[in-house]
């Protein structure tokens, strides 16, 4: 079906305490993995593609592949702009049809973020997209100590600048740093729950979980019902790519030079994880 806007199934699963997955692609294989999978789940999802994949493979190339394998499939699939660091990129996103975006100041102070977000939210709104802005930093592992994988408590989101964020700038949902990284560090990442609940408690809107690569079974599952209702993996889809096609060069020893025998199991890996976490996250038979 065609891509959809993701206002109504965003609050349906925020009100109903379930999560939509938003996967990360660059590629055909794995868009047709993420498309392939929801079809076969009944989930609706999110496909999302960073500046740096809009730079490998070119934004209008990205934006006419997504929307006709969307369009192939018979679930909801919505098209999202992931980490947008500037207004000019989310502009171009909104020109050529994303119907979400987020913009990702969170690098910045406060005040500055503030600005940059609520820039944004007005050009967006006035066309109708969503917004996602980000307050407190996810980092991956540039911003642990060595040997570390917890996550500093300045480096959380505090839940006064969570309130004051969202009612100055307007956005449709928040990222919230509470313990997760960038990347996959397999059983070793944690979520503060603690800190999980109090931003919920104050903040109204949706939530939004990055670094959702590696987490226990059992923290995304308590997570959801804190107001969690989009949940962001890229880096276990990368993972599945990646050692997929290592294991074929060990074994095919030069047999198969054909990109499709090669990239065929490469794409039935990436679908299998996409699967799996729509039956985590909950969303698999709401399409
Ligand atoms: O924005 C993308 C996600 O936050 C990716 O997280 O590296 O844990 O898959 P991940
Ligand atoms: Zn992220």
């Amino acid at each position: 079906m065609p891509l959809v806007a993701p206002h109504d199934i965003l609050a349906r699963a925020f009100r109903e305490h379930w999560a939509l997955g938003a996967f990360n692609t660059s590629n055909l294989e794995v868009t047709q993995a993420i498309a392939w999978a929801l079809r076969e789940a009944r989930s609706p999802g999110i496909i999302q593609t960073s500046e740096g994949s809009i730079a490998y493979a070119g934004l209008l190339v990205l934006w006419d592949m997504i929307r006709d394998i969307a369009e192939s499939v018979d679930v909801p699939i919505i098209l999202h702009l992931d980490h947008g660091k500037s207004l000019e990129v989310v502009r171009q996103c909104i020109e050529a049809g994303y119907g979400s975006v987020m913009i990702d100041g969170s690098a910045l102070a406060l005040p500055d973020n503030i600005a940059l977000t609520k820039r944004v939210v007005d050009v967006a709104h006035e066309q109708g997209v969503w917004v996602e802005g980000e307050v407190g930093a996810v980092l991956g592992a540039e911003g642990l100590r060595e040997g570390s994988v917890i996550v500093e408590e300045s480096q959380l989101t505090d839940p006064d600048d969570a309130v004051k964020f969202v009612r100055e700038t307007g956005v449709d949902a928040l990222a919230v740093s509470v313990g997760t990284l960038h990347g996959a560090f397999r059983g070793e990442e944690r979520i503060r729950f603690e800190r999980l609940q109090a931003i919920h408690e104050h903040v109204l809107v949706p939530l939004v979980l990055h670094g959702g690569s590696g987490l226990p079974r059992e923290e995304i599952r308590q997570a959801v019902p804190l107001g969690i209702a989009k949940i962001n993996i890229d880096t276990e889809l990368r993972e599945a790519f990646h050692d997929t096609i290592a294991g074929h060069r060990e074994d095919a020893k030069g047999h198969s030079i054909d990109p499709r025998k090669i990239l065929t199991p490469v794409r039935e890996a990436v679908q299998k994880i996409v699967a799996e976490k729509a039956q985590l996250f909950g969303s698999a038979g709401k399409a």
